[in-house]
């Protein structure tokens, strides 16, 4: 049986989160979405609980994907999960800078692998931060985050925030 994790920020799940989630369950037995703590980003748009409802809402046609959270570090609960590998999508060179230095410290602290999905070209430029922005100054989001976040930012600019 082969587990893997999506770890990630998530603030909010977008389009191009779920092509991966999609194309990770037809790869492998076990896919979960982990809403994970991450320093750089301390204040997020919704909740950590939020998120995670928000990604439930998303993943409801895809049976062998489940979503959690965690606060530690990731290869603390990759390991008490018999976690395969992690799983993440590469959009350019500027994600993959990013992204091999913590593919190699995690696998040097547990051993755990990183297999990275090429971005489908459909959601090169889709970014949760850049999205936020977009929609904060009134831009159409529509399309580019799934429907559950459509409609959770609207409400929450209806609120004025
Ligand atoms: O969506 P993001 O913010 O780019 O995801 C980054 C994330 C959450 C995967 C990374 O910050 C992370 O793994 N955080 C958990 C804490 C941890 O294990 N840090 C060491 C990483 S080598």
């Amino acid at each position: 049986m082969t587990k893997v994790v999506c770890p990630g920020s998530f603030d909010p799940v977008t389009v191009g989160h779920l092509d991966i989630f999609e194309r990770a369950a037809a790869q492998f037995d076990e896919v979960t979405v982990l809403v994970t703590g991450n320093p750089a980003k301390p204040s997020g748009l919704f909740s950590i609980e939020q998120r995670m409802e928000l990604i439930s809402q998303s993943i409801k046609h895809l049976p062998n994907v489940k979503v959690d959270s965690w606060s530690g570090l990731l290869v603390d609960y990759t390991t008490a999960h018999g976690i395969t590998a992690l799983v993440k999508g590469l959009r350019s060179s500027l994600d993959y800078d990013y992204e091999v230095p913590m593919a190699q410290m995690n696998r040097r602290l547990s051993g755990v692998d990183t297999v990275f999905l090429m971005t489908d070209e459909k959601y090169g430029y889709v970014s949760s931060s850049l999205l936020k922005e977009v929609a904060k100054y009134g831009g159409d989001i529509s399309g580019l985050v799934p429907p559950a976040v459509y409609k959770a930012i609207q409400s929450l600019k209806a609120k004025g925030n």
